[in-house]
């Protein structure tokens, strides 16, 4: 029986919470789909800072590359400054296993109120392409003159040629596999008149390769604006690593709450494991209440599956949180229900599970 290691960092806050869920769907499609997984927890994160004065053991760049995928929760806590937990564990993990692709879905599901009024799941169905590896995320930059009035602070914006194109590519890609061949690059290159023009220039040219796919680009705040006003004219949408961090909690909320859109975090070329999480945060504000959201989680197992080459188990899962949504009965608060964390990963692994028993 064929089998996958995976490497789970549940990480901090709502991240212990979600993990769980999403592990128990994730057995169920295992069983279903005929293939066996196999759970390596690591411990890193906030709470191992506090104890070890670090993020993750030194060698977990090595240890993690023994793994197929790596699922993870959230990574956050009030007590850890957010610039350490995010850029001493997060942010090296994605550029260190060259995850250069996040790949983020934002559809509105059967059953699942947006706040916009009048949107149905017709409208809402979207794949976000965000640059994960260099950018505005590319931590070039300092500070002088600490603490007296000439203190300055620089933060520079990395973008390469070689970056853009194969983002774009992977993006023209996604476009041209999806039926309506509609790509919109998020850019901002009338005020970012070095980096941005760069963005436009290379995405042109990648999009010649593309003939199929219908091509333009929107200004960043305008597809903002596009993504509440006209959701339905987006179908994919290829950004910089901070434009795309913005413009998919957006998407998010727009698909009814920040605790449903998965990620992934991916190497196309599978030279490293890829990880995935939600990409929501750790929630201190609901922390260890039992009621996040776990389809964010849920679904990103969903996308590990897919990337594994288990596609069919992926759909299944997919297809359960739309059957359980579209009962209508269980649900977090987040989404105007009462269910707990739980309530809503039984629900979903029972809907996965049930499947098996009705005739293929
Ligand atoms: P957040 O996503 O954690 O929370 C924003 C709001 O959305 C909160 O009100 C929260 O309760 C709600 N929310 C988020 N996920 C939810 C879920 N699954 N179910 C129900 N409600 C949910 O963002 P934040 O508050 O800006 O950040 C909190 C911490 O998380 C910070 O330390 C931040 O750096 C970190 N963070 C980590 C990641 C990650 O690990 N990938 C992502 C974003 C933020
Ligand atoms: C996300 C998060 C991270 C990001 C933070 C925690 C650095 O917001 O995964 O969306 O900006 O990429
Ligand atoms: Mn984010």
């Amino acid at each position: 029986m064929k089998s996958h290691r995976i490497a789970v960092l549940a990480g901090d806050g709502i991240g212990k919470e979600v993990v769980p869920a999403g592990i128990d769907v994730l057995k169920a499609a295992a069983a279903r789909g005929g293939f066996t997984l196999e759970f390596t927890p690591f411990p890193w994160g906030c709470d191992f800072y506090l104890h070890n004065g670090r993020m993750m053991d030194a060698d977990a760049v090595d240890r993690l590359m023994a793994f197929d995928a790596i699922y993870l929760g959230a990574i956050g806590d009030p007590k850890v400054p957010d610039h350490i937990s995010a850029g001493e564990l997060l942010l090296p993990l994605r550029r260190r296993l060259v995850q250069y692709v996040n790949l983020r879905p934002v559809r509105l599901l059967p059953g699942i109120a947006s706040p916009l009024a009048g949107r149905g799941a017709a409208d809402i169905d979207i794949v976000c392409v965000r640059e994960n590896s260099e950018g505005e995320y590319c931590g070039v930059g300092g500070r002088v003159h600490a603490g007296t009035p000439d203190e300055l602070a620089e933060q520079t914006g990395i973008f390469t040629r070689r970056g853009i194109e194969r983002i774009a590519r992977y993006a023209f890609r996604m476009a041209a596999s999806r039926p309506r061949k509609l790509l919109a690059s998020a850019t901002k290159s009338n005020a970012l008149q070095h980096s941005m023009m760069l963005w436009d220039e290379v995405v042109e040219q990648v999009s010649k390769e593309f003939p199929e796919v219908n091509y333009r680009k929107y200004y960043v705040d305008a597809i903002a604006a596009r993504l509440v006003t006209h959701p339905q004219t987006l179908d994919t949408i290829l950004c910089s690593n901070l434009f795309g961090d913005i413009l998919t909690d957006i998407g998010s909320a727009i698909s009814g709450s920040l605790g449903i859109a998965p990620s992934g975090n991916i190497n196309p070329e599978r030279t490293t494991p890829s990880m995935f999480e939600p990409i929501h945060g750790s929630a201190p504000d609901i922390a260890g209440k039992g009621i996040a959201n776990p389809v964010g989680a849920i679904w990103a197992g969903a996308m590990m599956l897919d990337h594994l080459g288990e596609r069919a188990a992926h759909d299944r899962i997919v297809s359960a949180i739309g059957r359980v949504f579209a009962d209508g009965r269980i649900k977090t608060p987040d989404l105007g229900g009462s269910s707990t964390t739980a309530q809503v990963g039984a629900a979903i692994a029972q809907a996965v599970t049930e499947e098996t028993r009705q005739p293929a």
